[in-house]
Order: C-alpha cells, then sequence, then structure tokens
C-alpha cells in the first residue's frame, strides 16, 4: 500500500483535531514547556507527569531559573519520577543555552541534539512541536505503528527500523509536523496498543494498514527476546536517634548517582549480622525491628530488599568527607531526594509501632 497525503496526513490530523488528549504543555507549547514536558515523558507515563510538570514549573518557570537553580532543589522536583540523569541533563543544557545561545533555544533538531540529554527521538519533538520542522520523531508509538502499517519483519530495536519508519514518515509530514507526531503518539497510546488488542474501529488507518487487512496486528512489531534483569540483594537501615536519622548520599557515577538513600549493605543480613552493621559504625543499639521486604525493579537490575529499623543512643557526626550523616526527621521530608526504590522503608522513618497513626 502506497501512504499519501490523502490516505494517511489528512485523517490523521483529523483524527487528532477530534481525539487529541488535552495535556498541559500543548496548551502553552513554548520551547521551555516542550522539552520539560519530552524528557519527563521518557520513561514516564502521562498521568504521573501532570502533577510533576506543573509543580516544576511553578518553581522554576525559565531557562533562567532552572540554569540557576541548586541541585537539591531540581532533584527534590524530581523525586519520585525516577531516571534522575534526566534532570541533570536538563540542568545542564539549560547552562548551556544561557551561556551559548542568550538564554534562547536553539531552533533545529540538528543543533537540539547537541545538548546534554537531548537524543534523536527528543530533538525531532521539540524542533517539530515548537518550530514546526518536518521531522518524525521516531518514539516506540511510531515505531509500532510503522511495522504494523508495513508489515515490517525486521527486528523494530536495531537502528534499520528507525531509518525505515522515518523514510516513511517523513515525506507524508506536509503539514503541521508537531501535530503530525502527536497524533501518532497518541494513537499509540490508546488506540494502537501494544500489549493489548488495539482498537482499530477507532484507528484512522483501518483501511490502509497491512496488519489489520489480515488480522495479525498483535504478531508486530517483531521484538527479540528480552535480556533477564540482573538481581540483586540488599538489606536497608532505619538507624534513628531521638531526633535524627542516618542517611547516605550515593556516588557521583552509576545507578541513581548522588541521590540519598537510606545506609545499606548488600546481601539480606541477620538480625545478629545487622546489629554488627550498626555497632560497627560505632553506635550503641537499644532496640532492632526487622522491616518487610520490598522489591524495586529498574531497567536492567531487580533489587530485593529486606531491613531493619534501629534506635540508637546518639548519631554522633562522620568526618567531613564522609558520605554518610545524621539529618533532622523534618529536613528528610524537606530537602533530601530520596528515590523511589526506597518508598517501602521511608513509612518506617518514624517508627514501626507509630505507623498506624
Ligand atoms: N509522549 C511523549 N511526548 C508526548 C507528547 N508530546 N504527547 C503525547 N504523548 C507523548
Amino acid at each position: 500500500m502506497e501512504f499519501t497525503v490523502e490516505n494517511f496526513t489528512r485523517p490523521l490530523l483529523r483524527y487528532y483535531d477530534a481525539h487529541r488528549r488535552i495535556l498541559p504543555w500543548r496548551e502553552d507549547p513554548t520551547p521551555y514547556h516542550v522539552w520539560l514536558s519530552e524528557i519527563m515523558l521518557q520513561q514516564t507515563r502521562v498521568e504521573a507527569v501532570r502533577s510533576y510538570y506543573t509543580r516544576f514549573l511553578t518553581v522554576l518557570p525559565t531557562i533562567r531559573a532552572l540554569a540557576e537553580a541548586p541541585e537539591d532543589q531540581y532533584l527534590k522536583l524530581w523525586e519520585g519520577l525516577g531516571y534522575y540523569s534526566r534532570v541533570r541533563n536538563l540542568h545542564k543544557a539549560a547552562a548551556v543555552i544561557m551561556e551559548t545561545y542568550g538564554g534562547e533555544m536553539p531552533r533545529t533538531a540538528k543543533e537540539l541534539l547537541t545538548l546534554p540529554g537531548i537524543g534523536a527521538y527528543t530533538s525531532a519533538a521539540i524542533a517539530s512541536i515548537a518550530f514546526r520542522e518536518a521531522i518524525p520523531a521516531i518514539d516506540g508509538n511510531l515505531l509500532r505503528i510503522f511495522a504494523r502499517l508495513t508489515l515490517y519483519e525486521g527486528n523494530i530495536k536495531e537502528n534499520a527500523a528507525r531509518k525505515a519508519a522515518e523514510d516513511m514518515y517523513r515525506p507524508l509530514m506536509t503539514e503541521r509536523p508537531g501535530d503530525f507526531n502527536q497524533a501518532l503518539m497518541d494513537l499509540g497510546a490508546t488506540v494502537c496498543l501494544p500489549n493489548a488488542a488495539p482498537h482499530c474501529e477507532s484507528c484512522p488507518f483501518h483501511s490502509v494498514c497491512e496488519a489489520h487487512r489480515r488480522g495479525c496486528e498483535q504478531a508486530y512489531p517483531k521484538v527479540p527476546e528480552k535480556k533477564a534483569r540482573r538481581q540483586e540483594k540488599y538489606t536497608v537501615f532505619l538507624i534513628r536517634d531521638a531526633g535524627k536519622l542516618l542517611l547516605h548520599k550515593r556516588p557521583d557515577k552509576g545507578l541513581l548517582a548522588g541521590l540519598y538513600e537510606f545506609p545499606n549493605a548488600a546481601g539480606h543480613l541477620t538480625q545478629e549480622e545487622a546489629l554488627q552493621y550498626v555497632r560497627a559504625f560505632g553506635f550503641a543499639p537499644l532496640r532492632i525491628l526487622p522491616l518487610p521486604e520490598a522489591k524495586h525493579v529498574f531497567s536492567h537490575v531487580e533489587w530485593h530488599m529486606t531491613g531493619y529499623f534501629v534506635m540508637v543512643d546518639e548519631l554522633h557526626p562522620f568526618p567531613e568527607k564522609s558520605a554518610l550523616f545524621p539529618v533532622g526527621l523534618k529536613e528528610i521530608q524537606n530537602v533530601y531526594s530520596i528515590p523511589s526504590a526506597f518508598a517501602a522503608y521511608r513509612k518506617a522513618i518514624y517508627g514501626i509501632d507509630e505507623e498506624a497513626r
């Protein structure tokens, strides 16, 4: 089937005009707004992004404000969204935009691609939505739709698939390129579904889609088998005295780099081993309570955690260079950004028996 402006672009844009999702960043698509939303949406669902997006812009309304924000502030605004390198790169790129581009975002996908955290997809999304450049923003949705429309047999994860999808979409982007891309994203998110039966009866392409004609939508795209995630075990410690809790700052490189966490040890420790761990810091445990198991799944690793709440007589400070330090219980809420991986333990900070209050 040959795709044309008449059988593809027009029905797609008509679909968008009638069914587009109402999303805050679509109402006022300044380059900064589009950029921020695209970065937040990279690994996070639309519904989860809404409130983060609004709060972030209330606190940091301009690229200049973002460039000047202290690390703890922008990390805190990201708390719970995960993949924190996204916000670190946002901040770095804001500084580049201030220094190199006089505070204005560059206007082409090619220049946007040079900024930290902006890859092929994001540069195309920003350039098309904010600056009307006719360039397809190839994400999982556009790949899946392409594979079903054309019965693409290759591995969708490979560069050749991206290139083939680009070659199909690009000549069809004759008008409203930002809406063209967003219409395909919406179609992928609500109609041409990945893990469930697609709603082909509502699709503007139902008469031109090869997979639909043959009734084999769910056999496309072809994906290779996933590699199993690495499994890791940890014991998480809530080590407290009457007013403070011990926190640890993670190393600057690697998973959850530079974020704060509850001290933890590799493996699942017995209660006796846990007490030794606490005593090794020079603390005198008064009381120890086991905490429930918890699991957190990252893209390549799974953490299987267990934990202990340990009340000690007094949390003494550590030498200045140490990544371990006691903090007041209020500061944990307001200042330190603790990733969601530890959410199950966070609620036990105030003590197990007080949890029910
Ligand atoms: N996912 C990523 N970017 C999006 C956008 N602009 N609209 C809808 N879904 C998206």
